[in-house]
């Protein structure tokens, strides 16, 4: 069977890692990311060590909802099915920076994008028998600052913190939401020794090193396992920490006035509406 795995941020990190671990297991593997020569290095290496696959790269800045946009409505005409989505792409800048849509440039990469994908993708995902979109988050903690969006003054944790408050959301209310067999999962790979973490001073190093920070290669196997089903983990569970399911937590289980807020400013911030499913 043909299975094809899109990978946003697959250029780099833990992407990069899960594209290669992809590959390997006989997945055609899509690669989005914004640097070209980084992204052609990557296509190439798959090509040459997996030339089965038809791997494919797009070059797209997620900041951009129209951007986004054209890329999705290129995607949807030219492939007819997709089998598993990892919504990966993320940034943690050192303070809280503005997309050029005029918001929290973290929130436009590591959550509006994703609703985008996931609405505009369903369709193409629910052809597929394996229909499985993946959000790659750190923890879910505190709530989502939308009065302060236009202008953050908020730090860097909150920032990456309401992006995984946002997923968790989405990805718990899915089955509602889209009345489909695509299932969501929010994954937490715990700390992983990529640019965002080798880009901190030597304290966060050193104490990411203490809590047991593992590679992007490790990273990336486990969530290629977790993705090609080949493992006894809890497939009922939408909710994983290091490759461990966890309970969804009782105030996401409880959200439904949260996600009606997220749904209305999602809506309305990209105009991309959940009827489009
Ligand atoms: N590392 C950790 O410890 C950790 C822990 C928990 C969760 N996470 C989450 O895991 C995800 C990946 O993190 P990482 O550490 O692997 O990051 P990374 O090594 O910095 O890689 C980030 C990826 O996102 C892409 N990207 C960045 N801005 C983009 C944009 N505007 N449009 C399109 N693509 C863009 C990059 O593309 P280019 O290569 O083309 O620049 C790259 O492929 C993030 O969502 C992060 O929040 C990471």
């Amino acid at each position: 069977m043909e299975k094809t795995a899109l990978i946003t941020g697959g250029t780099d990190g833990i992407g990069r890692a899960t594209a290669i671990e992809l590959s390997k297991r006989g997945y055609s593997v899509h690669l989005l990311g914004i640097n070209e020569r980084r992204g052609n290095q990557l296509l190439d290496h798959l090509n040459l060590l997996y030339p089965d696959g038809d791997h494919r790269l797009f070059i797209t800045d997620l900041s951009k909802k129209k951007e986004v946009n054209n890329f999705l409505d290129s995607y949807i005409r030219e492939f007819k099915k997709l089998d598993v989505l990892v919504l990966n792409a993320g940034i943690f800048p050192k303070k809280t920076i503005l997309s050029y849509d005029g918001i929290d440039k973290s929130f436009s990469i590591g959550f509006v994008s994703r609703y985008m994908f996931s609405v505009k993708l369903n369709r193409l995902l629910s052809r597929s028998s394996i229909a499985k979109v993946v959000h790659i988050n750190g923890s879910v903690v505190g709530s989502i600052r939308y009065t302060q969006l236009e202008v953050p003054t908020y730090g860097k944790m909150t920032s990456v913190w309401q992006n995984s408050v946002a997923s968790a959301l989405l990805v718990n209310y899915w089955d509602r939401l889209s009345g489909g067999n695509v299932t969501h999962t929010h994954w937490n790979p715990g700390i992983v020794n990529t640019d965002t973490v080798k880009s901190q001073g030597i304290v966060v190093r050193y104490l990411s090193k203490l809590m047991g920070m593992i590679e992007p290669e490790r990273a990336g196997e486990m969530l290629a396992i977790h993705i090609d089903g080949n493992n006894s983990s809890d497939t009922t569970s939408k909710f994983f920490v290091k490759g461990r399911p966890q309970k969804v937590k009782k105030r996401i289980e409880n959200g439904d006035k949260e996600l009606n807020e997220l749904i209305d400013f999602s809506e309305q911030f990209t105009r991309v509406k959940l009827s489009q499913i």
